[in-house]
């Protein structure tokens, strides 16, 4: 058969006959590329043939292209299967994508994302320039902060309890007086068609498909009405990039255009009034704000009073030269200099429903928080991403919970990356949890797709987590300090 190939033929055959037909990684390279090799779909992998096979998996990247048609249709008709799948289970219970994956697999149907939520972001690297990449991975420093974050996952310990004859946990919570389907919600996260084309609506899409609450960013590439109508009867948060007080007319109009555009709570980020010092991007000398396609700056580009502003004071109108006017709105929104807790009181004048503060990590700033008036905190430290040796979230949390934990909602943020994490932070008194770089590695992996599949994997293994760990619910009642154990120091 080789033989055949090597003089151009057209061939159709199986798996199991290609294999045995003594094709190999190492005679592809003779064989010219005019040749043609139809095969069935490369999900159809008996375990017997496991190992020839993965000779086929490399072939298929080979750059001779041999196995491209096949793999390519390959990919195609796995994706178009899942697809189908994902569609026709409207917000299952999330721990059935197990059964539903291995269901597939019965008609030769294997996922085209991965379980092992450690490879994602390995994954999403391999497609993503050096740039978005870096932005994405991207910590302050030596990336300790980071690394402490992690590491604290790794110090707390769950523990079962034995013969609790309870149906699968419940992952309803409540927060602001109202029902949300589960305790997790897709964090802010900016300049998002840097790592996909389809960016927030993509996320924005899948969050409603999912149940999640979507935050959306000050620093999105798609504005505020569009994501909207994107999440339509989803649950929407919207997060604040705070212009300095020079120009509160523009928060204001970010407020009322959030408002009015149905998202319920809103965010406000306390840790960023400049970018981090990110060794990665400086690397790079790159700046998604400043890139000549100007994304991550359409909620100026698209605010009307922004527009106002602008023209008053240069005397043009912001369509006349986009780089000068997306440069001025990234000096307000990052002027460099913090609020102060008095300013709190403009955005409570101009926000009717509950506000959150994001970045607390200290008992002293949740206590202004609460005298402040706010209803609630995320604690976290930006994933590390904005400064270097800062303590990890999670060993703050349970002093922060225990010192304001009655007196307004406490959220969760930085270093999630498995259904274990959420559990572990939810039993130290978190209400809910942001997952932030996992649901970007799967935008890039798969757009819409590929966040629903790193949402539902992270919730599918929560919820067997807990169920096998005998909890009820993941109120407080039944998840909480008593069911983690210290096991580090
Ligand atoms: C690429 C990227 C962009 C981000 N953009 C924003 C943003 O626009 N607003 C914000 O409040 N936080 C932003 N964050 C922080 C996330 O909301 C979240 O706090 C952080 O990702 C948590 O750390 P983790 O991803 O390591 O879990 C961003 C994070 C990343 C990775």
């Amino acid at each position: 058969m080789v033989q055949l190939l090597r003089k151009g033929a057209v061939i159709c055959l199986g798996l199991r006959q290609l294999i045995d037909g003594g094709f190999s990684i190492d005679n592809v390279a003779a064989i010219p590329s005019k040749a043609l090799l139809v095969t069935e779909p490369l999900s159809y992998r008996s375990p017997i043939y496991d190992r020839r096979e993965d000779h086929l998996y490399k072939l298929a990247a080979d750059p001779a292209g041999m196995m491209y048609t096949a793999t390519a249709t390959a990919r195609k008709n796995n994706l178009k299967l899942y697809h189908e799948a994902m569609a026709s289970q409207a917000n299952p219970l999330p721990y059935t994508y197990e059964n539903q994956v291995y269901s597939n697999g019965l008609s030769s149907n294997r996922p085209p994302f991965t379980f092992n939520t450690q490879n994602w972001e390995s994954a999403a690297k391999e497609r993503l320039s050096d740039e978005a990449y870096g932005y994405l991975w991207g910590s302050a420093g030596t990336r300790e902060t980071e690394d402490n974050n992690r590491a604290e996952f790794k110090k707390w310990g769950i523990l079962p309890s034995r013969l609790v004859p309870d149906p699968v946990t419940s992952l309803k919570t409540n927060l602001f007086g109202e029902e949300y389907d589960f305790p997790i919600a897709i964090a802010p996260v900016g300049v998002q068609q840097l790592f996909h084309r389809d960016g927030e609506i993509a996320t924005a899409t899948a969050a409603r498909k999912e149940s999640v609450t979507y935050i959306l960013s000050t620093a999105s590439c798609t504005s505020t009405e569009k994501v909207a109508e994107a999440n339509g009867g989803g649950s929407r948060w919207y997060q604040l990039y705070w212009p300095d007080n020079e120009h509160n007319n523009i928060t204001a109009s970010l407020l009322n255009r959030a408002k009015q555009n149905g998202y319920k709570v809103l965010v406000v980020t306390l840790d960023t009034f400049v970018l981090g010092w990110r060794p990665s991007d400086l690397d790079h000398a790159f700046n998604p704000f400043l890139r000549p396609d100007h994304i991550g700056v359409e909620l100026g580009l698209s605010d009307p009073v922004y527009h106002k502003y602008y023209e008053e004071k240069f005397g043009k109108p912001v369509e006349a030269d986009l780089s000068p006017a997306i440069a001025e709105w990234v000096r307000i929104l990052f002027s460099g200099i913090s609020h102060s807790w008095e300013d709190l009181k403009f955005l409570q004048q101009h926000w009717d429903g509950p506000i959150i503060l994001k970045g607390i990590q200290t008992i002293a700033d949740a206590q202004r928080a609460v005298a402040a008036g706010v209803q609630g905190i995320v604690v976290l430290n930006h994933g590390g991403r904005q400064q270097d040796g800062v303590v990890s979230t999670l060993a703050v949390l349970p002093e922060i919970v225990e010192a304001v934990g009655d007196r307004l909602e406490i959220l969760f943020d930085s270093g999630i990356r498995s259904g274990a994490d959420i559990a572990k932070a939810l039993a130290l008194g978190a209400k809910m949890v942001l997952i932030g770089r996992p649901y970007v590695y799967g935008l890039a992996l798969g757009g819409e797709e590929g966040v629903r599949h790193v949402l539902r994997s992270l919730l599918g293994e929560l919820q067997l987590t807990l169920h096998l760990s005998g909890i009820k619910s993941v109120s407080q009642k039944d998840l909480n300090r008593s069911v983690v154990r210290r096991t580090g120091f």
